[in-house]
């Protein structure tokens, strides 16, 4: 059975980066078989939290709300791929992932982090960790880390030089890591409802 992962991905900047490393782990997820589908939040466009979604009426939040809560409440495993502005994480993908808690419960995530420099976002990789952790989900020990990510990955989001190559090697691990949670938790699903 074909894993649903979804993709997130979080810079509302018009010279965006990141997304290079979005399409690349969706398009390297979907080559491994699984049903991956990436989640822009700059495309959603969320407004700025005043409710979460679970404060709607039933039946009454926003179309774009509603149709990713139940995007989230039917995946089987999530990556955020998150890029670093001063340390911390991108507001876009925070605002979104705030708008939702339960729909997050009892699954696993990983995170892919990206900067322009060597550093390869690892602090907001870090930050995401604990934050995820505390939506419910179990972050998986596996992680890329990808600087520069200008020479890591070109415009259509293929590995270039051996700065692509090292992401390729890990990004092997990263998929097999999250696959084995991924089956993991469901078959716990279906072994029964989670306690709470
Ligand atoms: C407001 C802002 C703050 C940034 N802060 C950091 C930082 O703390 N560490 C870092 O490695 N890069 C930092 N950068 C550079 C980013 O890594 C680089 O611009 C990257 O491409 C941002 O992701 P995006 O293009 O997907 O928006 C910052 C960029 C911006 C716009």
């Amino acid at each position: 059975m074909a894993d649903k992962v979804l993709v997130f991905y979080g810079s509302y900047r018009a010279d965006r980066m990141g997304i290079r490393l979005a399409d690349y782990v969706v398009a390297g997820l979907r080559a491994r078989g699984a049903d991956a589908e990436l989640v822009d939040a700059k495309a959603v466009n969320l407004p700025m939290l005043d409710r979460m979604y679970k404060e709607y009426p039933k039946g009454s939040a926003p179309a774009p709300m509603e149709a990713l809560a139940e995007q989230i409440r039917s995946a089987d495993a999530f990556v955020f791929v998150t890029g670093e502005y001063n340390w911390g994480p991108q507001p876009g993908l925070k605002n979104l992932t705030d708008h939702f808690l339960e729909e997050w419960f009892w699954r696993p995530a990983a995170i892919a982090s990206y900067s322009a420099g060597r550093f390869s976002g690892v602090r907001s990789g870090t930050a995401w960790h604990s934050i995820l952790s505390e939506m419910g989900m179990v972050v998986i020990s596996s992680a890329l880390a990808v600087g520069p990510i200008s020479q890591t990955l070109d415009a259509s989001g293929k590995p270039t030089g051996s700065a692509g190559e090292a992401l390729e090697r890990a990004f092997g691990r990263f998929a097999d890591d999250l696959a084995w949670w991924s089956e993991a938790a469901r078959v716990q699903r279906g072994r029964g409802a989670p306690p709470y």
